[in-house]
């Protein structure tokens, strides 16, 4: 099996969403800094984070200014009901994907954004993606657990509860990943 090419599992993930959230469901992809963009993200950021994990817009637009910029943002009738961002990390060829949240929760958005992310990696020659998490949230969401379900791997955990994950990006493993998330 190819992987198919980005822009293309974007068009094929917007009409599966469209048909699961009954809505227009469209993605769209900045690599820029803006005044729209930082808006979208933190109205989201500060629905879904508690207070102290929240990000300020000049916060965000620090992290959006980073090299290697990427932001998907996902309207639901052209409404910003998710988003999923990072940039390069220190190491060569390698992301930090720092945040992802979703309005709309266990409709299998946040496995199908950190698919595309993936797939857009892949495409621009990265060899591994970084992220922090957390054990379990105030919520009692097991965030180390939804991301172990979706196939990422644990680099190290800290006594404070944050938890530091990865993914290889290898053609195998981006197979994996999209029959894994497709076939859901
Ligand atoms: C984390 C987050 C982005 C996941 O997005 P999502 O769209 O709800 O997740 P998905 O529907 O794609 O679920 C993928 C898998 O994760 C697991 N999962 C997701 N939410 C879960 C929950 N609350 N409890 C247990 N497992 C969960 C399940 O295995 C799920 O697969 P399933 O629905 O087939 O059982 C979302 O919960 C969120 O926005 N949380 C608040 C912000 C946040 O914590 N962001 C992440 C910071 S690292």
């Amino acid at each position: 099996m190819q992987i198919p090419a980005f822009t293309e599992l974007v068009n094929r993930i917007e009409d599966i969403l469209s048909e699961s959230l009954n809505g227009k469901a469209h993605i769209k992809v900045y690599t820029e800094n803006s005044e729209k963009i930082l808006d979208e993200v933190s109205i989201i950021d500060h629905q879904k984070f508690r207070e102290n994990l929240q990000y300020d817009k000049n916060e965000l637009s620090e992290r959006f200014s980073n090299p290697g910029f990427i932001c998907m943002i996902l309207y639901l009738d052209e409404a910003p009901t998710a988003f999923d961002y990072g940039y390069n990390s220190s190491e060569e060829a390698t992301y930090f994907s720092d945040s992802s949240a979703t309005l709309i929760e266990r409709k299998k958005i946040g496995r199908y954004l950190g698919l595309l992310e993936l797939v857009y990696l892949y495409e621009k020659g990265y060899t591994a993606l970084y992220f922090t998490t957390e054990e379990t949230d105030e919520s009692g969401r097991p965030l180390r657990q939804i991301w172990e379900n979706m196939g990422y791997t644990t680099v190290s955990t800290s006594p404070d509860g944050s938890v530091d994950m990865m993914l290889e990006i290898t053609k195998e493993v981006v197979l994996r990943q999209i029959n894994k998330t497709l076939q859901a």
